[in-house]
C-alpha cells in the first residue's frame, strides 16, 4: 500500500477556541447588501475623507528615500521619541522607554492580551463593545466575563459597583474601551480612580482602549485654539507608568489613518523586552515609511485634530437632530467616539432590521447585537462624513419605516 492509499483523516478543523469565535454581524449586514446598486454606508469605524496631505507626503518622501526595511521590533527612536512628547503633553511624563509602536490598535489589543492572559485566566469586559476587544482574548483560551452599561434618560451609565464585585481577585485583566465603540460612552475621572484602586488591591492589569480619546466633545469648543485640546479622561492621568495597566492606542481615528495600520501601546518599561518578542513573532514591526508618517502626524497634526473634533461634533449634533424628528427613534447624543448607537422600530431584532434596511433602501448601519447581547435593541450609525450623506442617510431610514407601516 502506498502512502497515499492510507485513509484519509476526518476533515481538517481549527482549534475549537477559534472554531468558536463569533463572525462579524457588521459584515453579515453588509453580504446582504452585495447586488443593492447605491448603498449609503455608515456601518463601518472610520470618515469618509482620505488622510490629510500632510501624512500622505512624509510617506511619500520616506519610500522616496528607500525607508523600506524591517525597523527595531518596538518602532523607529524617533517615532517612540515624538509619541512619548505627545503622551507627555497629554497625560504626564512618559518616556520612550514606556513606548511601543505596533500595527495599529487592533495588533496592540492582540499584543496586551498576549502579554498577560493565557489559557483559563478570567478577563472582564464592559459592553456592549467592539467585537475585537472580547474575542482577542478567547483567542488565547481565556474567559471573557461582561458587564454592561445601562441605557436609560441620561444616555448609557457603568453600574460601577457592579463593574467592582465582577472584579474578583482571581481576575487576571480589565478591558475598558473609554470612548467607547458602539455607545460613545465615557467612562469618568472618578470611575476610573475607583477601578484603578480597586484593580492595584488584587492585582489586576487594566488594558484601556483609547484610540477614540481625542474624538471627545466635552471640552471641544472651548478649548479650541488651545496648544492641545482636551482629551477624554484616561487612565493614564491617574496611573503611573510602571503599574499594572496598559494603553492601546491608534492612528487610525485622530489622523483619519484607518488603511495604514499604525499605532501605540503605552505600558511598563518592565515589559518591553518581553512585548519586542512578541512583536517579533507577531509582525516584526510596522512598516519603516509608515512610522515615518506617524512622526508628522504626531508633530504636525495638532491643528488638524482639533479641526477634526469640531467637524465631528457638528455631524453628531446634526444626526441626532434630524434622527430625534423620526417618530420612534430614541436617540441621544454621545459625549465621544463617532458613532450614535440609538433605538428605532423593529430593532428589537436589530440583525434582520439592518440587513431589511441595506436590501430594501441601500441604508448601511450596523446592528446593535453585533456589539454582544447587550447591544440588541440599537443600531450603531458613524456619522464620520458630511451633512448631505447624512441627510440622505435619515430620508432612506424614513422611506423604510413608512414602507414597514411604523412611521
Ligand atoms: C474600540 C476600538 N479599538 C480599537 C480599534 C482599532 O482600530 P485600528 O486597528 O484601526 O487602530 C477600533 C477600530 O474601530 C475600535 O473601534
Amino acid at each position: 500500500m502506498s502512502e497515499t492509499d492510507l485513509p484519509v483523516p476526518s476533515v481538517p478543523n481549527a482549534r475549537d477556541a477559534v472554531r468558536a469565535l463569533r463572525p462579524s454581524q457588521i459584515r453579515e449586514v453588509a453580504n446582504a447588501g452585495f447586488g443593492v446598486a447605491d448603498v449609503l454606508p455608515f456601518w463601518f469605524g472610520e470618515s469618509d475623507r482620505v488622510t490629510p496631505t500632510f501624512i500622505r507626503d512624509a510617506a511619500s518622501a520616506a519610500l522616496a528615500a528607500g525607508a523600506t526595511f524591517y525597523t527595531h521590533n518596538l518602532g523607529i527612536a524617533p517615532l517612540r521619541a515624538a509619541l512619548a512628547d505627545y503622551v507627555s503633553a497629554l497625560h504626564g511624563t512618559t518616556s520612550s522607554d514606556h513606548i511601543a509602536v505596533t500595527s495599529a490598535g487592533v495588533n496592540a489589543l492582540m499584543l496586551a492580551a498576549q502579554l498577560v492572559v493565557g489559557a483559563g485566566d478570567r478577563v472582564v469586559a464592559v459592553t456592549p463593545l467592539w467585537p475585537n476587544l472580547v474575542e482577542i482574548p478567547k483567542i488565547l483560551g481565556a474567559h471573557v466575563e461582561t458587564v454592561a452599561l445601562g441605557y436609560g434618560e441620561h444616555g448609557w451609565q457603568l453600574d460601577l459597583e457592579q463593574l467592582l464585585a465582577a472584579l474578583t481577585p482571581d481576575t487576571k485583566m480589565l478591558l475598558v474601551n473609554s470612548p467607547n465603540n458602539p455607545t460613545g460612552w465615557v467612562m469618568s475621572r472618578e470611575e476610573q480612580r475607583a477601578v484603578l484602586a480597586h484593580c492595584r488591591r488584587h492585582g489586576i492589569w487594566i488594558v484601556a482602549d483609547e484610540v477614540y480619546e481625542r474624538l471627545y466633545y466635552a471640552h471641544a469648543e472651548a478649548d479650541a485654539g488651545s496648544t492641545h485640546s482636551r482629551t477624554a479622561p484616561s487612565f493614564l492621568d491617574l496611573a503611573t507608568r510602571d503599574e499594572r495597566v496598559i494603553c492601546v492606542n491608534s492612528f487610525s481615528k485622530a489622523w483619519l489613518m484607518t488603511g495604514w495600520r499604525l499605532g501605540w501601546i503605552v505600558a511598563p518599561a518592565s515589559l518591553m523586552d518581553d512585548l519586542g518578542k512578541l512583536v517579533e513573532y507577531n509582525t516584526s514591526c510596522a512598516p519603516a515609511f509608515v512610522q515615518q508618517a506617524g512622526i508628522a502626524a504626531v508633530q504636525q497634526g495638532e491643528r488638524f485634530t482639533q479641526d477634526l473634533v469640531l467637524d465631528l461634533k457638528a455631524s453628531r449634533d446634526h444626526l441626532v437632530r434630524a434622527l430625534s424628528a423620526v417618530p420612534g427613534v430614541d436617540v441621544k447624543a454621545p459625549p465621544g467616539a463617532m458613532y450614535v448607537f440609538f433605538s428605532m422600530p423593529g430593532a428589537a431584532r436589530s440583525l434582520e432590521l439592518c440587513k431589511a434596511m441595506v436590501r430594501e433602501v441601500g441604508l448601511g448601519v450596523a446592528p446593535g447585537s453585533a456589539f454582544g447581547p447587550q447591544g440588541e435593541g440599537f443600531v450603531r450609525w458613524c456619522y464620520a462624513c458630511d451633512t448631505a450623506r447624512l441627510d440622505a442617510g435619515v430620508g432612506r431610514l424614513r422611506r423604510f419605516l413608512a414602507q414597514h407601516g411604523t412611521h
